[in-house]
């Protein structure tokens, strides 16, 4: 899979196409009709963790917005828009927040190390190791210690997708929106709940 050429992407694109138009003739026409996700998946943008493939979903029943170390930042328009869009307008049932053990942004937020622009984004990450500092100095191994951050990081950015005057009001409307945070495992691909459902606050 390695050596796969550029050239190769509209090769692949094309036998897929077919094969959807072969299992369901009206796949393209009706998904072009309109999207009715139930779920909006905010996740890292590591290439290792893509979001329709982990939980088996096609085109058009998964929202998604990734970025590094799936970080809900309250001032990211960007984040914060396709929150909205899902929320107000797709009135999908489920935010899931998919942290992943393994996440290079998260290792890198307490490596002590200068990795450029980046670390500017990852300071967000710091943030919450600072709320748990105990607990963090408390793990020897490097490696359990940063996958450790990880679920503490899936936590944090659950909260804040419920201080988001989006899912407030959305609460406060009575539309049911439930919150959820999930970790992924890149060494067996099963994902894990951290069991921090929220339904409103
Ligand atoms: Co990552």
């Amino acid at each position: 899979m390695d050596n796969i050429e550029l050239t190769d992407l509209f090769e692949n694109n094309r036998a897929w196409a077919a094969q959807q138009t072969e299992l369901d003739a009206r796949f393209f026409t009706a998904l072009a009709q309109q999207q009715r996700p139930k779920y909006l998946w905010i996740g890292c943008a590591d290439s290792r963790v893509p979001a329709n493939e982990i939980v088996g979903l096609p085109p058009g029943q998964v929202f998604v917005h990734r970025n590094i170390a799936n970080v809900v930042v309250h001032s990211d328009l960007n984040c914060l828009s396709v929150i909205q869009y899902a929320v107000d307008v797709l009135c999908i049932e489920h935010i899931i927040v998919t942290g992943h053990y393994g996440c290079g942004g998260v290792a890198a937020s307490i490596d002590g190390e200068r990795h450029g622009l980046i670390d500017n984004w990852l300071r967000h990450i710091q943030d919450v190791a600072h709320q748990h500092p105990a607990e963090l100095a408390a793990i020897q191994d490097p490696t359990a210690r940063s996958n450790r951050l990880c679920e503490l990081n899936v936590e944090a950015q659950v909260r804040n997708v419920a201080r988001t005057t989006i899912v407030q009001d959305a609460w406060a409307r009575g539309q049911d929106v439930a919150l959820h945070g999930w970790v992924y495992d890149l060494n067996d691909g099963l994902l894990r709940d951290l069991n921090v459902t929220t339904t409103e606050v």
